[in-house]
């Protein structure tokens, strides 16, 4: 980072901030990925001098971008893109990363029949997940080839072999991090995962320096998991592991209010607004990925109910829901995406008139109508089974024009800081959540102002550069303990 001590600073993650394409023209032109966590990362390099963002080449361009010798510059980012061999690729992200891992973290599994795990498994780790790992070390060496004391910060469970082969090969001089975006589970579900994955992850991982958390919750389980897994000397946020200190931690992530109220006022988002405000009735919102943990299911299921409950709220409400698809090559998350249709068809043709249609389901890629959404709603539905942080209730919270109620999972990340301010419900739990949506739909306006302006002041006092500084601090706390 931008402080004394410390080589330059290396940031690797799965997905990276930018992908790359040709132009009819036979220009090279390039997309900036959306998301949370492409936002926070790009406040990281901001704070550091010299940096170099590692992410996958994603596309054709992108290879070529990664076969070229210096880190590609644009606008204020360098960008190094790793190319793996597809089939690898393919393991890791599909067999391994986001079925396996994804759904052991989140809590996915219908354990008395799934995983089946067997030989494809072990495959799927050692010609996959492993290779693709050993791919972003060898990128991360060659990048840090001429420093002392590189820093170097990974991000989430694709990359959780890296620590490993990172410090093989810079030695105790680099300074390592992992961040899990994600939930840790409990020891006995990280059980679920066969002995090579659930000892080789976390032997890898206690060879960083510091592993990050959203929550103090996910930090704990990490700790708990790291001493029942591997008989690891735990003690309040050190882990002790083959004479090595690892500090385990909570950094909340956040987002920048001012690129929200920004975004709020652009053309795009104003022209969307059109659309929502003709929206019939009161506004229930959800933007999510189509992701089984998102919880989208039961969201319907609860709505259904509430209406059923509640005949007159027929007509005076529209659940707006905007879904982004995601991994759409995963069999499980392609079979959400059709009980996702099939549940919001069913709840329009129990309760639709000619004249309402309960439940507007988009299942598509649109940022701007998912903003001018944030800034209508009257509540915003989060009940995900579990979820890392959730930037949506934050997104959402800042621009929100409404004085909108949050229904938020007791299993979202974004709990432990604004629960307190918002309807908690049990993800599981769809006559809670159906009595949650209809006592946020009717609360008192004195009520939803309090609440709301909460939640306002809670994401204020905890910003995205705030994560960044935290960490900085740590860091400069550790390096200078040795
Ligand atoms: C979550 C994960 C990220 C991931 C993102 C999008 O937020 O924590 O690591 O990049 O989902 O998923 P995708 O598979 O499209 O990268």
């Amino acid at each position: 980072m931008a402080h004394g001590e410390g080589g330059r600073t290396i940031v690797v993650s799965n997905r990276g901030p930018v992908t790359f394409t040709r132009g009819e023209s036979g220009e090279r032109e390039y997309s900036r990925g959306a998301g949370g966590l492409v936002t926070a990362l790009n406040a990281v390099l901001r704070r550091a001098e010299n940096a170099v963002w590692i992410a996958s080449a994603q596309s054709e361009e992108d290879v070529a971008v990664s076969k070229e010798p210096a880190p590609y510059e644009v606008e204020d980012l360098r960008i190094r893109f790793v190319e793996h061999d597809p089939e690898a690729y393919d393991l890791m992200y599909n067999e391994l990363a986001n079925p396996l891992l994804w759904f052991v973290q989140h809590g996915l599994y219908d354990l008395p029949y799934s995983p089946a795990l067997g030989d494809e498994t072990k495959r799927a780790w050692e010609e996959g997940y492993v290779p693709v790992n050993r791919n972003f070390a060898d990128a991360v060496v060659e990048t840090a080839a001429d420093q002392d004391s590189p820093t170097v910060l990974l991000h989430d469970y694709q990359l959780y072999m890296t620590p490993l082969f990172v410090r093989e090969r810079l030695g105790a001089g680099a300074f390592l991090s992992l961040f899990v975006h994600i939930p840790w589970p409990e020891p006995d579900l990280w059980r679920v995962l066969p002995h090579y994955v659930r000892e080789g992850v976390l032997e890898s991982l206690l060879s960083a320096d510091v592993v990050a958390f959203h929550t103090h919750r996910y930090a704990r389980a990490f700790a708990e998991t790291a001493a029942d897994v591997l008989g690891a000397e735990t003690e309040s946020g050190v882990i002790r592991y083959r004479g090595r200190e690892v500090w385990v931690r909570a950094y909340p992530i956040s987002i920048d209010p001012g690129e929200f109220e920004d975004l709020a006022q652009s053309e795009d988002v104003l022209e969307q607004e059109r659309f929502v405000k003709g929206l019939p009735g009161k506004l229930l919102l959800r933007v999510d990925r189509t992701d089984l943990s998102k919880n989208v299911v039961r969201g319907f299921l609860a709505y259904g109910r509430m209406l059923e409950r509640h005949p007159e709220m027929r007509g005076e409400v529209t659940f707006l829901a905007q879904l982004q698809p995601s991994r759409t090559d995963i069999r499980e998350y392609a079979a959400y995406m059709e009980a996702v249709g099939t549940t919001a068809e069913e709840v329009n043709e129990e309760y639709g008139t000619p004249s309402w249609r309960p439940v507007e389901l988009f299942m598509e890629d649109n940022f701007p109508r998912s903003v001018a959404a944030y800034k209508n709603y009257d509540v915003l539905l989060v009940n995900a089974v579990r979820d890392g942080m959730n930037l949506v209730a934050k997104e959402a919270a800042v621009i929100n024009e409404k004085n909108g109620v949050l229904v938020l999972s007791e299993n979202a990340g974004a709990h432990e800081e604004l629960g307190e301010y918002a309807l908690t419900v049990n993800p599981y739990d769809i006559d809670e959540q159906a009595d949650s949506i209809y006592a946020a739909l009717t609360m008192p306006e004195e009520e939803r102002g309090q609440r709301a302006k909460a939640l306002r002041e809670t994401v204020d006092s905890n910003t995205i550069e705030d994560w960044v500084e935290a960490q900085i601090q740590d860091i400069e706390a550790y390096r200078g303990r040795r």
